[in-house]
């Protein structure tokens, strides 16, 4: 199975449902569940069966299209107020991934933009934006993997943290785009070195899993083995994808990614993060701003494990992300080209946070 055929998140051809791939029965089991209410939507965002900024925006864009269209209200204030209120429970799932935040508020200035039109037709445009934010996925994705790919050499050892592949975008992945398009390009003999990221381990179910099917040469290792592989030699270079980052380049992304790029620079390995520019927070002074999602500590204790592997009662740290500072990070690859630091001035003169 080629992870490129399968959809992270979609609606219903009858416009009932979002159709969503439960990436938490991955990569055993591949199940499609449909969600209609918007507590089912909120949940799947929150255990991540969706998962993955840009794929998080997708859904919650789908999703307020989905609840704007039932809401009944004799005209357009009492049908933004509801909005509203559905808009910012749905913003509530989940703290650190700017694209939530950023689809939810594109899609509420789509609704004021229209509120002159009959409601019929502004829960319409609503349906409209949505699609046009998935598709646009899609190409930003491919963009970025273009300006990776170029980054690429012949036979080079690609080391990645947690899955910012197909699975956590409408299709390609940031992270994972240049490994795509060198596919394409008729490259074979590139090496996908994937950290299992520890607890819920996104590089071992879900980007060893891609790798694999897509036909590369996959390696799955544990975090703390990344050391050992890059003074191995075999790493050449780090793609990583990430959640949010500040106007000074600091970039939060899955746990554990601060650590690889301390070790990149230790080995002098090239660090790259691959950042669609909607995940850019140009409101944001640095990464001290960037808020830091915390989880629940079973997923330390317990989760994977056939019994408890911790005492009862022991203190859990478990942050779902950490900012890489802007100096560990050789270059961010947006969708607009490639930025090196200063990167408040790169990300000025691509247009970023001017929309
Ligand atoms: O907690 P997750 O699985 O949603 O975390 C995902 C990541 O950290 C990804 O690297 C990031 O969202 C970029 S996805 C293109």
């Amino acid at each position: 199975m080629n992870a490129l055929q399968l959809d992270t998140v979609l609606l219903s051809e009858d416009r009932s449902c979002l159709e969503i791939l439960d990436q938490t029965l991955l990569p055993g089991t591949i199940k499609v569940i449909q969600v209609s209410k918007i507590e089912d939507i909120w949940e799947a965002i929150k255990v991540l069966r969706v998962r993955g900024a840009p794929a998080i925006g997708v859904c919650a864009a789908y999703g307020i299209a989905l609840t704007a269209s039932r809401i009944d209200a004799a005209d357009f204030d009492g049908f933004y107020a509801e909005f509203k209120k559905q808009k910012d429970y749905l913003a509530s799932s989940r703290p650190t991934a700017v694209n939530l935040f950023w689809a939810l508020n594109r899609m509420e200035r789509v609704a004021l933009a229209n509120r002159a039109l009959p409601l019929p037709e502004l829960k319409e445009r609503l349906f409209t934006e949505a699609q046009a934010i998935r598709d646009e996925d899609v190409a930003i994705s491919r963009s970025i993997g273009q300006i990776g790919f170029g980054l690429l050499h012949h036979g080079d050892g690609i080391l990645t943290h947690c899955n910012a592949g197909t699975l956590a975008t409408a299709k390609y992945g940031t992270a994972t785009a240049p490994m795509y398009i060198a596919l394409e390009n008729g490259w074979t003999d590139l090496r996908v070195y994937c950290d299992e990221t520890r607890p819920l381990l996104q590089g071992a179910r879900l980007t060893s899993f891609e790798m694999h099917n897509a036909g590369i040469e996959t390696t799955l290792l544990c975090d703390n083995m990344a050391a050992s592989m890059m003074k191995s030699g075999k790493i050449n270079i780090v793609f990583v994808g990430c959640d949010r980052v500040a106007r000074n380049g600091d970039a939060a992304n899955k746990i554990g990614t601060m650590g690889v790029a301390i070790l990149a620079k230790h080995f002098g390995i090239p660090f790259y993060v691959c950042a669609p520019s909607s995940t850019i927070d140009m409101s944001l002074a640095s990464g001290e701003e960037i808020p830091i999602e915390q989880r629940s500590p079973e997923e330390v204790t317990e989760m994977w494990y056939q019994e408890r592997m911790a005492p009862e009662g022991v203190k859990v740290y478990n942050p779902a992300f950490d900012v890489t500072d802007h100096s560990l990070i050789t270059g961010i690859i947006t969708e607009r080209g490639l930025c090196r630091a200063p990167y408040d001035k790169a990300f000025e003169a691509l247009g970023i946070g001017k929309e």
